[in-house]
């Protein structure tokens, strides 16, 4: 069976809804997926001057574990999802990345299938340059990197070329039925072509 892991990070369940999606693909693709959040970095303190951040935080980690590097291992694919934070990637999730330096030292991602996914605010906010953001540690780490094209018809309604996106309007809106659909586009695609490098 094909091994996927989705490490996101989410505040308010807008990057979660587009990772649940992304998983349901994949187990369609016949995958084992472990579905992960990264945790949160910043102080109490911090956290506490936002309303709602500490119970959204609390709900979602009762719901999934943190991301760790033997989940990385273990996974054939790897599929980073994060909110925009100033048009990049969440703090939250890049800790998570910067973690596997001990994987990467020892060469143990190389070859593994990588993808990315992301929401943001508003459709100019830097949901593009997020995702693209993403794609230079999984360079780094040895990932191949699978990005979605036009390769699927979803892709001429909804996401990027990138990966699959969702803007939210100030946490309002939740992923569309086309942003889900490119989502289980994006799950299918990276357990195929994990799958095929498995072998190599
Ligand atoms: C500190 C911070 C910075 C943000 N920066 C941006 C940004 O540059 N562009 C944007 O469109 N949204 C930005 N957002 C909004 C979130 O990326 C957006 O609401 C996202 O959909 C939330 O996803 P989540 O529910 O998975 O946490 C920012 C939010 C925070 C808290």
């Amino acid at each position: 069976m094909t091994k996927v892991l989705i490490a996101f990070y989410s505040r308010s369940g807008v990057t979660e809804a587009l990772a649940t999606a992304i998983a349901d693909g994949a187990r369609a693709a016949g995958a084992e997926v472990r579905l992960r959040r990264a945790r949160e970095v910043v102080s109490a303190e911090v956290i506490n001057s936002v309303p709602g951040w500490a119970e959204q935080a609390a709900a979602l980690n009762a719901k999934y574990e943190a991301p760790t590097e033997a989940d990385a291992e273990w996974a054939d694919a790897i599929v980073f999802g994060s909110p925009t934070r100033f048009g990049s990637v969440s703090s939250e999730l890049k800790a998570y990345i910067d973690s596997l330096g001990g994987l990467w030292f020892q060469g143990k991602l190389n070859g593994k299938a990588g993808s990315v996914f992301g929401s943001s605010s508003t459709p100019h906010g830097g949901n593009e340059s997020t995702l693209i953001s993403l794609y230079t540690p999984l360079a780094h780490l040895g990932l191949i990197i699978v990005p979605l094209g036009y390769a699927d018809p979803s892709l001429f309604k909804a996401g990027t070329p990138y990966g699959a996106s969702s803007v939210s309007f100030n946490q309002a809106t939740p992923p569309t039925a086309d942003d889900l659909e490119v989502a289980r586009f994006q799950g299918k695609r990276v357990t195929t072509v994990a799958k095929a490098l498995r072998p190599a």
